[in-house]
């Protein structure tokens, strides 16, 4: 197997909420890459020894006193280079054109002609059209435009609004698109990344879930040798991942420990404890925590001090447990590379775009255990598939997001055992019917939140009183941004009666009809 890493390319990220989308189509075409911040020490580009360069768009424009721009040893080095919107502008203006705001911008869907039959650009496309210049569907997002080519660079392609919508200097590969070939709106997008990385750059197609495990598997190996590791396993996908990963690399020298908190959704610990334990053979110690807390959120309804009471109490009890292995060396942890470029950006005060996802953090054990992170490469769809190609089930792997504190943010105000039995109910039917009628892959997330309100009702034999519950559901790329989904009415009131007329403690459903922003995802 050709190393992983071998052909590589390196996003330079000025700040676009697309850069990692730009990262996940590389990856999807089979090639490794990284994004760095643009003003990262030139040194650390330099080493990374990329086989060519992306340079990502921007909410900034080059007309800007302070604006980012690219490192201009960057040209000297000689690879390829693809600069996407920001990236082309920066790129341009610092060769020699210019760019000009003529106070439009440009938004949405444009048909671009491709020029000049470029190496980037040739035979890709949607449609000819009668002279025989090739028509591209493109997603565009800009204020500025290049208004004069750089010395040494053609026109690649053009639309109406951007008369320079590409520019080639096919000498030296470097190549700017105004619009953004990342988004699947740009329908040759594909196309065009297949082209710049395999052609142009020269990059194999190596990176696959297959030989991603392959290559992790060995790389725990080597590491770890004969040692054992500690994993906090949830349930969630990423630990799910780390524990079949490990599991695979080094069998029992494994120890999960599955902390129950009673905050979970319907059987959710079973189901852990049947997957991991009984069909994989895996070690995983389960502990019932459930008393413990409930008995710490008792009287607490703020949002933040039950969040900060449940991440305490998991820690504390992770920590007791993890005391008892006194054979351990490593602690296992399923940090993402989402994650690890969210620390990086907040160590340079530069975080744009990226989620914090509040999980409770690195595990401040005073043991001595050196860590182990073996998805800090992946991406979150990646992860996925390598759970798949290591054998989890498809239902788990594909899962929503839940958050770490559980039914404990779902629960509005104090958190009490008979209203989490509740909404485990409700939730359960909810999901189980979107799976059932082919719903759940089509939102992102999808639950039910508790409200501790009593409403009037009525049964057949009188008048009932009893709480009320809402369903939430949402579409979103990033979880940053969300719209409410519009599921169907006949399955909402489906939902709705089987809820009232299957758990006793429900006397009325409602459906969140609030966007990200002004509301959030979850309700508290
Ligand atoms: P919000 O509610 O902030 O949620 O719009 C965005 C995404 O983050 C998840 N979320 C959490 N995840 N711990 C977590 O691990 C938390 O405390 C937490 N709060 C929100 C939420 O489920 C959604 O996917």
């Amino acid at each position: 197997m050709s190393d992983l890493h071998d052909d590589k390319i390196l996003i330079l990220d000025f700040g676009s909420q697309y850069t990692q989308l730009i990262a996940r189509r590389v990856r999807e075409a089979g090639v490794y890459c990284e994004i760095f911040p643009w003003d990262v020490e030139f040194e650390r580009i330099r080493e990374f020894g990329a086989r060519g360069f992306i340079l990502s768009g921007g909410p900034e424009s080059t007309l800007a006193a302070d604006k980012p721009e690219v490192p201009l040893e960057l040209f000297a080095l000689g690879q390829p280079i693809l600069g996407i919107c920001y990236g082309m502008q920066a790129m341009a203006q610092q060769l020699g054109g210019k760019v000009e705001n003529v106070g439009k911008s440009e938004f949405g869907y444009a048909r671009v002609r491709a020029r000049g039959h470029t190496a980037l650009l040739r035979d890709i496309h949607d449609e000819v059209n009668e002279e025989g210049h090739g028509l591209l569907d493109v997603w565009m997002s800009h204020g500025d435009r290049v208004a004069e080519l750089p010395a040494g660079f053609k026109l690649m392609a053009s639309t109406e609004s951007a008369p320079i919508a590409g520019i080639a200097d096919e000498e030296r590969k470097i190549y700017g698109l105004q619009f953004h070939p990342e988004v699947t709106h740009t329908t040759q997008g594909v196309a065009i990344y297949q082209r710049f990385l395999h052609d142009i750059c020269g990059c194999g197609s190596a990176w696959n879930s297959a030989n991603i495990v392959e290559a992790t598997i060995s790389e725990v190996r080597a590491r770890v040798g004969d040692g054992h590791v500690i994993l906090g396993l949830s349930g969630g996908v990423d630990s799910s991942v780390v524990a079949a990963l490990l599991h695979e690399a080094i069998g029992d020298q494994l120890c999960c420990i599955f902390v129950d908190n009673g905050l979970l959704r319907h059987r959710e610990g079973d189901f852990v404890m049947e997957q991991f334990a009984e069909h994989m053979g895996v070690n995983v110690i389960r502990i019932d925590a459930e008393d413990r807390f409930l008995e710490k959120l008792k009287g607490l309804s703020d949002p933040e001090d039950k969040r900060k009471a449940i991440g305490n109490l998991f820690i504390e009890i992770f920590e007791e447990e993890a005391r008892k292995h006194h054979d351990a060396d490593w602690l296992a942890q399923g940090t993402i590379y989402p994650d690890v470029i969210e620390s990086a950006g907040a160590s340079t005060g530069k975080a744009h775009l990226i989620k914090s996802h509040h999980n409770v953090g690195g595990l401040p054990l005073d043991m001595r255990l050196k860590l182990v992170e073996p998805l800090r490469e992946l991406f979150k769809d990646e992860v996925r598939r390598v759970g798949v190609a290591l054998g989890l089930p498809h239902d788990m792997v594909y899962r929503h997001p839940f958050p770490g504190p559980g039914l404990g943010v779902r629960i509005l105000g104090e958190v009490k055992k008979e209203y989490a039995d509740t909404l485990r109910l409700a939730d359960d039917i909810f999901i189980t019917e979107l799976r059932a009628h082919d719903l759940y892959e089509r939102v992102s997330q999808a639950f039910v939140v508790f409200l501790p309100v009593k409403s009037v009702g009525v049964t057949g034999d009188g008048r009932r009183y009893n709480f009320v519950v809402a369903l939430r559901a949402v579409e979103t790329i990033d979880f940053m941004t969300a719209r409410w989904a519009d599921l169907p009415y006949d399955f909402l009131d489906h939902v709705s009666r089987r809820i009232m007329n299957e758990i006793e403690g429900i006397a009325r459903v409602v459906y969140d009809i609030s966007g990200k922003p002004p509301g959030t995802i979850e309700w508290e």
